[in-house]
């Protein structure tokens, strides 16, 4: 299949102006901030993935839904989402996600506060779902079978779904994770539909190599949705979740001020002058 082509260097200047409007990451809760070029060709992609749907983003501080929604409106891409609503337990990222939205009129874009702990406010409501969770490697990938399931949710186990989980051959826990989420799918009634292997680097000092790899899901014909959806509370599926040790125990993120994170914060220099400007 031949891939549409589009202005390269238009995309990447509008993805630079998603990145200045990013708010920095919380490492506790695995915020781990996408690198540009890959944001660039994986905004793309999901544009052409989702074109004409409505798509619920669960979690996403990358900020893939804003660049997808900006590259359709600027004209860069000509396909894309009907709708996308952003749902994150982080103020910060909604506001961002909101002011962006406004500014750049953006009227097929907009974020929600939500906990994936807690039962999926909008059922079905959707026909696909994007989520780039705590990829898991503390709990046997238990988080991200948390952010895959309200996704499933919010299309009524009718839709696709696209997870973006770490993948790399030398590390045995991204294999094992990526297995027991395939594993999780199918059972959950939805096929495995591509695996795009190590597409995207990460703003990671730790570990700068680790990539991540695009798991693309489809609900098989005739899946019946579990009743309802609920709290999610079971300390066995919530152990280790943001790393060994880490088990949720935060509601949201609040954010305190609003900050222009393009612009340097006062708090972090001070002037000294030139000598004829003192006086
Ligand atoms: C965990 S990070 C993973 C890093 C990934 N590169 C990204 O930004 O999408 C994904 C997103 O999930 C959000 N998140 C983390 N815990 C959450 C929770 N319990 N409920 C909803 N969103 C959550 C974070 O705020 C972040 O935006």
């Amino acid at each position: 299949m031949q891939e549409p082509e589009f202005d390269f260097r238009a995309a990447v200047n509008a993805v630079s102006d998603v990145v200045q409007n990013r708010p920095r990451p919380l490492r506790e809760f695995d915020q781990i901030w996408m690198k540009t070029g890959d944001m660039v060709l994986q905004s793309e992609f999901v544009a052409r993935w989702a074109n004409g749907k409505n798509v619920a983003f669960v979690g996403d501080g990358d900020a893939i839904s804003v660049c997808v929604a900006y590259l359709q409106r600027r004209g860069i891409v000509t396909y894309g989402p009907q709708h996308i609503t952003v749902f994150d337990f982080d103020e910060r990222i909604c506001h961002a996600v909101e002011r962006f939205a406004d500014a750049e009129r953006l009227t097929t874009l907009d974020a929600t506060l939500y906990n994936c702990l807690d039962a999926f406010p909008q059922l079905g409501a959707f026909d696909a779902f994007y989520t780039n969770p705590p990829w898991g490697a503390s709990n046997d990938g238990e988080s991200v079978k948390v952010f895959m399931q309200r996704g499933m949710e919010a299309t009524g186990y009718r839709g696709e779904g696209l997870v973006v989980i770490g993948d790399d051959p030398g590390l045995a826990w991204t294999q094992q994770v990526s297995a027991g989420v395939q594993r999780f799918a199918l059972t959950s009634g939805f096929a495995i539909e591509r695996l795009m292997p190590r597409l995207h680097s990460y703003h990671l000092d730790d570990n700068p190599e680790l990539r991540s790899c695009n798991i693309l899901v489809r609900a098989l014909p005739g899946t019946t949705p579990p009743r309802g959806s609920q709290n999610i509370s079971d300390p066995a599926r919530l152990a280790n979740f943001y790393g060994r040790g880490n088990a949720p125990r935060v509601r949201y993120v609040r954010e305190l001020a609003r900050v222009d994170y393009g612009k340097a914060h006062e708090s972090e220099y001070e002037l000294e002058l030139l000598p004829d400007a003192e006086s």
